[in-house]
């Protein structure tokens, strides 16, 4: 194609919807995304408390099978509407069931970013106190816990962050933010390799790297299907809109399978990585205390201060790894509220500076009652859960399956299989084709409804998962 052609339809392609700058900047876009706190704090935590390897086996299988599926589908289904999901649903039909999988879509990522931004907080706090020079002080037993139940400290922390989001929102200086982030991921990697390495030296850290990397069996239960599920949509940005809307800003030479498998090990990685700084530290610094390995959300606060404080230059190293990890969850809250924004603007027809306005009304309001719900507000409890772990549990373990289904269902009955597949074909020999058509078609339907069920009879008490 003549160079003149070229711009000539980049013009076209601007003046209908915006459109990444190439093959490259819509994979660095996506695995921008999915990279974020759901790798470095939720993916070693879970990984500790439910099982070990067996818990990264079961991640690894659904990933590569299920996950694959659905990112594809995402993608293909935004490239093909040119929408967001609301949209997209919606130009295949407008009975209730369209609009109930476009919305539920939709809706996610507004009630993720506001607990989302109360641990971006924590992560503002122990930057903090890193440059404070108290190290030693977060190393301590009891520390994390304390802070957490001073209502007042933590919501100080969550409102910082989540008004450098809403400042960012309004600022437009988003693309700025998330060029300085690209520029910092690599930083990142290289510092967790260092980390992984030192805390896998420790003495008595081996049991640990064994227990994270060599699947036990005896460790596994249905919770571990349920977590690594819930997990896998998380860390992958599935079942939240966001591929879809990703997907409609792709041309057609974007190879879908391709990009997906990339973004795919590269998460992976991450999350991997993660575990092996977080997980052999609590066998080398409590010796593989069960509690401490069960420790649920807070197990990155307790353990990488422990080891920060055992380097001789942990100040140093404190101060940049919480930096990074603050770039991540800065991009990705960002891109989680942006998603939020624009359905407000589309949807509701009202300005950009209202949508923001209204994100941050949302932020504020479910964010403040999840940071003071281990403090002032610690006598609720929602089916037995506080209140940051009960909106975890709705979006991941409730909501996000029923829009998987969704997406599911839309594919399979609606559109098609093989019009889906043709879309993928523009631009890829799509060598998975059969098994990505029998995933949509049998398995995953089954997978999502037995988990969602099973989630919510164990909620409920019906079943011990
Ligand atoms: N995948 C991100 C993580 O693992 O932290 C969470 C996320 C960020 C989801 C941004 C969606 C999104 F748009």
């Amino acid at each position: 194609m003549k160079k003149g052609e070229n711009t000539r339809n980049s013009l076209q392609q601007e003046k209908t919807r915006s459109s990444f700058s190439g093959k490259l900047g819509y994979v660095l876009a996506v695995a921008g995304s999915a990279v974020g706190l759901g790798n470095i704090w939720r993916f070693p935590y879970l990984a500790a408390k439910y099982g070990g390897g067996i818990f990264l086996l079961t991640y690894l299988v659904l990933m590569l099978t299920f996950g694959y599926a659905l990112i594809v589908s995402e993608t293909a289904l935004g490239r093909m509407t040119k929408k967001s999901p609301v949209g997209a649903f919606a130009a295949f039909g407008n009975r209730f069931w369209f609009r109930f999988g476009g919305w539920i879509n939709a809706v996610i990522p507004m009630l993720i970013v506001p607990y989302y931004s109360v641990i971006g907080g924590w992560v503002v706090k122990y930057l903090f106190e890193h440059i404070r020079g108290s190290a030693s002080a977060l190393a301590e037993d009891g520390y994390f816990t304390n802070f957490i139940a001073n209502g007042f400290e933590a919501e100080f922390w969550f409102l910082l962050f989540s008004v450098l989001v809403t400042a960012v929102l309004f600022a437009g200086v988003k693309q700025g933010v998330e060029r300085v982030s690209k520029v910092m991921m690599p930083l990142l990697v290289i510092l967790a390799v260092f980390v992984a390495i030192y805390s896998m030296t420790r003495p008595g850290a081996w049991k640990g790297v064994t227990y994270f990397l060599v699947p036990n069996f005896k460790h596994f239960s249905w919770m571990t299907v349920v977590a690594a599920m819930g997990q896998m949509f998380y860390s992958l940005s599935i079942a939240m809109g966001i591929l879809y809307t990703y997907g409609s800003y792709i041309k057609d030479d974007v190879d879908i399978e391709k990009s997906t498998k990339q973004v795919e090990v590269f998460d992976t990685a991450i999350a991997m990585l993660a575990g092996l700084m977080i997980i052999p530290a609590v066998f080398a610094f409590s010796g593989g205390d069960p509690d401490t390995l069960k420790a649920g959300p807070s197990l990155m606060f307790i353990t990488i201060p422990k080891v920060f404080a055992s380097m001789g230059f942990g100040t140093g190293a404190g101060i940049v790894f919480f930096l990074l990890v603050l770039l991540a969850a800065l991009t990705s809250a960002i891109s989680l509220a942006e998603s939020g924004v624009s359905t407000f603007e589309d949807q509701l027809g009202i300005s950009r500076r209202k949508s923001v306005l209204l994100m941050g009304a949302v932020i504020l309001l479910f964010g403040s009652v999840s940071a003071l719900g281990f403090g002032a507000l610690d006598f609720v409890s929602l089916l037995g859960m506080s209140i940051l772990d009960f909106f975890d549990f709705l979006t991941n373990s409730l909501m996000m399956p029923l829009a998987a289904l969704a997406t599911c269902i839309l594919v399979t009955r609606v559109v098609g299989l093989k019009k889906l597949a043709q879309e993928v074909e523009k631009s890829s020999d799509f060598k998975r084709k059969k098994m990505y058509c029998f995933f949509m078609r049998y398995l995953a339907p089954i997978c999502i409804v037995t988990i969602l069920f099973s989630s919510i009879a164990n909620v409920l008490g019906w079943i011990s998962m």
